[in-house]
C-alpha cells in the first residue's frame, strides 16, 4: 500500500516534467547557453558514458579543456574516439579512497588548478558490495567519496579560488528524508539499493547546502538531470526503462543543465536544486523535511566515515 501510494505520488507529480516532454517545453523559453568556456580546465567524475560523457562532450564544444574520469580506460578510449578532439582522462576506481587520494596527488603535481570540477558518478547497486575499506560501495562512490574528492580537493588547492562545483543528484530525492543511518548498508540482508539511493541523492543536496555556507568564493550547485535513458538506468532499473524508453530524455539533454551551470554561473541559492535550468525547491512533501536529520549530523558522520577509511 505504502509503495503504490509513493508510485502515484511520485509519477503523478513529476511524471512529464522529468521526461524528454518536460525537456523540450522548457526549452522553448531559454534564451541562452551562457559564456563559453575557453581557458577554463573541468574535471568530470563518471565521464565514460550517459551523463558524464555528455557533459565531457558539452562542456569541450564550449572550449573548455576537460578531464574525463573513470574506471575503466578501455571505455574512456571509446569516450575519446567519439570526440572531435581527445580530451585528458584519469583511470580512477571511484569505490576507493586510494585512487581518489592518487588522482589528488597527480592532479596537485600538474599544478593547473581545475575551475569547475562536476561530481557525476553515481550507482545504483542491487547487490550489496564494500569497497577495499570495508565501506558500502553504493555509498562511497554515491557520497563519501564525493565528499572526500572536493573536500580535499580544495584543502590540497587543486580547486580554483573560485571554481564551480556540480553536484548530480536525483529527483528521486523527492521522495527520501536525510536519515543518517539509511546512507549505507552492511550487509546483503539490510541493502535495498533503490532506497539507499534516493537518501544518498537526498544527502547530495544537504552537502551542496553545507559546501556553500562552509566554502564562500567558489560556487555550489546541486542538479537533477531528469529521466535519461542510459547504460546506468538500463541495468539499474530495467522496467522502468522500458516502460517510459519512448519518453525518455537523451544523454545530451540529462547533461544540459551541468552544462550550463557551468557556463552561466547563475548566484547560488542554497535552498535549491537546479532542473532544467532552473532553480526549484528541494523538498516536494512534507514528510521528506519533517523526518530529515540536521545537515550538521550528516556533516560528521562523513568526516567520521572519511577518518575510518583513511584508517584502513
Ligand atoms: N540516468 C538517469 O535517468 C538519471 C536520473 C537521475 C540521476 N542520475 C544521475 O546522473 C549521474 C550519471 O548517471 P548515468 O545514468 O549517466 O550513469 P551511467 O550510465 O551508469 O554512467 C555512469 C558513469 O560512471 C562510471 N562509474 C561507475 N562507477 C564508477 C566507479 N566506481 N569509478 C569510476 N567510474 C565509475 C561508469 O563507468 P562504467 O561504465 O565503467 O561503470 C560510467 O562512465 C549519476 O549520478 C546518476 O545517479 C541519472
Amino acid at each position: 500500500m505504502r509503495l503504490l501510494l509513493g508510485i502515484i505520488l511520485f509519477y503523478g507529480r513529476f511524471g512529464l516534467s522529468f521526461t524528454a516532454i518536460g525537456y523540450f517545453v522548457r526549452r522553448l523559453f531559454w534564451r541562452t547557453d551562457g559564456d563559453r568556456l575557453d581557458g577554463k580546465r573541468v574535471l568530470i567524475t563518471g565521464a565514460s558514458g550517459g551523463i558524464g560523457a555528455a557533459t565531457v562532450a558539452g562542456c569541450q564544444a564550449a572550449g573548455a579543456s576537460v578531464t574525463a574520469v573513470a574506471r575503466d580506460a578501455e571505455k574512456l578510449a571509446g569516450l575519446n574516439a567519439s570526440l572531435p578532439a581527445p580530451v585528458e582522462s584519469e583511470v580512477v576506481d571511484l569505490a576507493e579512497p586510494a585512487d581518489i587520494d592518487a588522482l589528488l596527488d597527480r592532479l596537485e603535481a600538474e599544478g593547473d588548478t581545475i575551475d569547475v570540477l562536476v561530481n557525476n558518478v553515481g550507482v545504483m547497486l542491487h547487490e550489496h558490495a564494500r569497497n577495499s575499506a570495508g565501506l558500502d560501495t553504493q555509498f562511497a562512490v554515491n557520497l563519501l567519496n564525493q565528499f572526500r574528492l572536493t573536500e580535499r580537493a580544495i584543502a590540497r588547492g587543486v580547486l580554483a579560488e573560485d571554481a564551480i562545483i556540480i553536484t548530480v543528484a536525483s529527483g528521486g530525492m523527492y521522495m527520501a528524508p536525510l536519515i543518517i543511518a539509511a546512507l549505507a548498508t552492511e550487509d546483503a540482508g539490510t541493502h535495498d539499493g533503490q532506497t539507499a539511493y534516493a537518501v544518498q541523492k537526498r544527502a547530495q543536496v544537504a552537502l551542496n547546502e553545507h559546501w556553500q555556507a562552509a566554502h564562500p568564493g567558489r560556487s555550489f550547485y546541486v542538479m537533477h538531470p531528469g529521466w535519461v535513458d542510459t547504460a546506468g538506468v538500463k541495468q539499474s532499473l530495467p522496467t522502468f526503462r522500458r516502460l517510459l524508453s519512448p519518453v525518455l530524455r537523451n544523454a545530451e539533454q540529462g547533461a544540459d543543465t551541468i552544462v550550463w551551470l557551468a557556463r552561466q554561473r547563475p548566484e547560488d541559492d542554497s535552498a535549491s536544486i537546479w532542473f532544467d535550468r532552473k532553480a526549484r525547491k528541494t523538498h516536494a512533501y512534507g514528510f521528506t523535511r519533517d523526518r530529515s536529520q540536521p545537515t550538521d549530523t550528516l556533516v560528521e558522520f562523513l568526516e567520521q566515515q572519511l577518518a575510518s577509511s583513511d584508517a584502513t
